[in-house]
């Protein structure tokens, strides 16, 4: 069996797989996730990894950038991924002012990640400033994936969102700082808005694998966000973004058809309402036809 479908039945990939894709020329597949539902949808459908990224604050909590995103908010999100136990590696991003104030105390919070978030490994945004920070993550045992190219907690330096390693010495500075990550043990290394020529070459010079986002067919792997990927979060559409489906159209349908359904009395219709005896299992205990606990757990008559 291939092991990308191994997830799918069951096993459980640990944080060994990036090595091992690497290793093999094989593709890897990274999806973000912020919660139960988004997890296990991404689980189901077979990625290697989960990134519980800061996007988050964009996609969910409505920040106009990455930069308000707290500890707390990732821990939260984090544990929600957890919960879903997606049987893939957990990979957090450590947010903007975590890591910032001193190695020790980035160790902190990232220990807080992996140990009350459940978290596998920490994502940290930037090149050779980030030397010491990593090195201390090293030590403390936390598995830590770089990230280079356009780092959206940087948007106030970079003056925007924009492709980043264009001129010779920006993409010098990146051939370097990609090496220097590797050498520091990061065991991957994000690419984000980087010409695919460049992210390319620094996929084949460094032992570590690239997760490409915006930086072509190139990497190693992919990261897509969720939210942009289901059409879900239409706020903003890089080029880099594709949509693999509508779902933010087949939403709004959905809701709107719900609104009319009520106001015209079609919904709720018979079969969606209790009458005074309990309609199965013994003695009036609860009848759970699908046998799968809901978030109503196993409330009569649940159907899928
Ligand atoms: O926060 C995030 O989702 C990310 C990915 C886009 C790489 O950092």
């Amino acid at each position: 069996m291939a092991e990308q479908s191994m997830a799918r039945q069951g096993k459980t990939l640990t944080l060994g797989v990036f090595a091992r894709r690497k290793r093999d020329g094989q593709k890897i597949v990274l999806l973000t996730a912020y919660d139960l539902t988004s997890a296990l949808i991404a689980a189901a459908g077979g990625v290697d990894a989960i990134l519980v990224g800061d996007s988050v604050g964009m996609v969910v909590l409505g920040h106009q950038n990455t930069l308000p995103v707290t500890v707390d908010d990732m821990l939260h999100h984090c544990r929600a991924v957890a919960r879903a136990n997606p049987r893939v590696p957990i990979i957090v991003d450590l947010p903007y002012g975590s890591f910032h104030v001193s190695p020790a105390q980035t160790v902190t919070h990232a220990l807080r990640l992996v140990k009350e978030g459940g978290a596998h490994a920490v994502k940290i945004e930037g090149g050779r400033q980030r030397r010491e920070v990593i090195r201390a993550l090293v030590d403390a045992e936390i598995p830590v994936m770089g990230h280079l190219g356009l780092t959206p907690q940087s948007v106030n330096r970079l003056g925007g969102y924009k492709v980043q390693g264009r001129s010779k010495a920006a993409a010098q500075r990146m051939r370097e700082d990609a090496a220097l990550l590797a050498e520091l043990g990061c065991f991957s290394l994000v690419l984000e808005c980087v010409p695919s020529a460049l992210a390319s070459e620094i996929s084949t010079k460094i032992p570590i694998p690239t997760i490409g986002i915006g930086a072509g067919a190139g990497c190693d792997g992919q990261v897509l966000v969720f939210h942009d990927m289901l059409g879900l979060f239409t706020g903003l559409k890089p080029k880099f973004v594709k949509r693999f489906a509508d779902l933010g159209a087949a939403a709004r349908q959905a809701v709107a058809a719900y609104a009319d359904e009520v106001r015209q009395g079609t919904f709720p219709a018979a079969e969606h309402e209790y009458d005074d005896q309990p309609s199965g299992g013994a003695n009036g205990s609860p009848a759970n036809v699908s046998g799968q606990a809901g978030y109503l757990g196993d409330v009569e008559g649940q159907k899928d």
